[in-house]
């Protein structure tokens, strides 16, 4: 034990896993997050038998538990990414990525090396033209620069939609947002048109589905036919990061020009992969625009020819695909193409209402504002707000019983409440005798690590509504 945390306090000193674990166990001290970081659970808190062996389950909003089909395909000897076997593996899966989010024949597909963030990249670099810049010497006028009218639209419900306004400033784009009017709201209609009649210059309006940071669900098919009802020439960028695979999504249908996502969260593979797709109308966008895309990696023109290659079985390379995280992914789309999206959105759905239930029962208060809005793949829930609990003692408590879960993120609530992921593998658990399994062992652990912590909740309470709403 004592090995294995000195061994994760040095893996801690590393500043990105430092960010990242502040990012999903904030409110905890660094012995905490180093028991977290390890991968022995101490023998006296062995997690309880849906646990795999020897670690707790991993229960935070991605990434999450994989299919072991998924890890053992991603770990076979590397073919070559120009091996026939591997050509046909990478096709399937561009044509697979249409299916998972019901694009049309005329969508684009990219499935490329990088993570949710790239996707972000992709729309601010390809789908708006960049701003002039300066030619060498000559004088910015800053004022007139800061005045520059918006050209983007973030619809912002939490920390990544920060981000991704963050993102589309680095490429010099102008971003003005409307927000919820409060955590845990969604954005309406009427207020995004407000918004898109006070700012005439926006070419591109920025939706998250689902919103990591609040576990709130955006209503994107309203939303994307506000924007084009008012003018079908603005773009609809999705980021889908923690909804598609686990929320009802049409990309087609709901007319979005630009869907992206990453491979660990619903989508069911480790992290590694960005996915995104794009309509005829970007695509053509793209193809025309009169200023270069100012990136090289990110530059879909590039990619392009690579996606529709590897789509009719042929090689081509602009840069080494990730070739076993691909083969993963040709195994995960493929179970989600099995099951039925209609089936596995049913499957997450129900889970998270039965779940969501459990922790009502337990007395624990959604961020979400409406059961409405609340998000099927995660929930975000207030710690109890009795004087006795003692939320130092409660992530780890949930370690302590096979499971681990996340801290609050969002920056104006994050030391109040707490988030769990159920999605993917947790929810579409075909090989556990009980379907659920992982999620219900998060109720149990939550009813211990909420008493170790000082709440005073009824043992069994939570179980007893999970099963009924699960039966029901
Ligand atoms: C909604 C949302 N968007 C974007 C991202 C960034 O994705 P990544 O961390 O894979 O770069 C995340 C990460 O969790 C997210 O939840």
């Amino acid at each position: 034990m004592r090995t294995s945390l000195l061994r994760c306090h040095s893996i801690v000193q590393s500043s990105t896993v430092r960010r990242h674990l502040t990012r999903i166990l904030p409110s905890t001290r660094l012995f905490h997050r180093s028991a977290i970081m390890s991968s022995t659970v101490p023998a006296s808190a062995a997690p309880s038998a849906a646990a795999p062996a020897g670690r707790p389950l991993l229960m935070i909003p991605g990434p999450i538990e994989f299919h072991p089909d998924v890890i053992a395909k991603i770990g076979e000897p590397t073919p070559g990414h120009v091996a026939a076997g591997f050509i046909e593996e990478y096709g399937r899966s561009l044509e697979l990525l249409r299916v998972v989010l019901r694009g049309d024949g005329s969508s684009q597909p990219f499935i490329l090396a990088g993570s949710g963030t790239l996707g972000w990249e992709i729309v601010a670099s390809n789908l708006l033209e960049a701003p002039a810049r300066p030619a060498p010497g000559e004088k910015v006028d800053a004022a007139a620069a800061a005045d520059a009218p918006a050209t983007v639209l973030v619809v912002n419900t939490g920390y990544f939609s920060d981000s991704w306004s963050d993102c589309f400033r680095a490429f010099g784009h102008r971003v003005t947002s409307i927000a919820a009017p409060a955590i845990g709201d969604t954005v309406q209609a009427d207020q995004l048109l407000v918004a898109l009649k006070a700012n005439p210059h926006v070419k591109l309006v920025a939706l998250t589905h689902v919103d990591t940071s609040t576990g709130v669900r955006n209503d994107i098919q309203t939303l994307a036919k506000t924007v084009k009802e008012f003018n079908k020439d603005i773009f609809v960028a999705v980021d889908g990061v923690c909804s598609f695979g686990g929320e009802v999504y049409e990309h087609s249908a709901w007319g979005i020009d630009a869907s992206l996502t990453c491979s660990q969260k619903a989508i069911g593979v480790p992290p590694g992969l960005c996915l995104a797709l794009f309509s005829k109308t970007a695509m053509e966008f793209i193809a025309k625009r009169s200023t270069p895309v100012p990136s090289y990696y990110a530059n879909l023109q590039r990619w392009l020819p690579i996606m529709n290659a590897y789509e009719k079985r042929t090689p081509s390379y602009f840069a080494t695909p990730a070739v076993n995280l691909i083969r993963g992914l040709r195994v995960a789309l493929g179970h989600l193409e099995a099951k039925g999206m209609e089936q596995v959105w049913n499957e997450h759905k129900k889970t998270a209402q039965a779940f969501k239930k459990a922790a009502a029962a337990l007395g624990l208060k959604e961020v979400p504002t409406a059961a409405s809005h609340s998000a099927f793949t995660l929930s975000c829930l207030y710690y109890p707000a009795v004087s006795s609990f003692d939320v130092s003692k409660f992530l780890p408590g949930l370690v302590s019983n096979g499971v681990v879960c996340a801290g609050g993120l969002h920056k104006d609530i994050k030391a109040r409440y707490f988030r769990v992921g159920h999605m993917g593998y947790s929810v579409l658990n075909e090989l556990a005798h009980t379907p659920q399994a992982h999620v219900r062992q998060v109720v149990s652990a939550l009813e211990k690590a909420l008493n170790g912590a000082g709440a005073g909740v009824q043992e069994g309470a939570g179980l007893q509504a999970f099963d009924d709403a699960i039966k029901a």
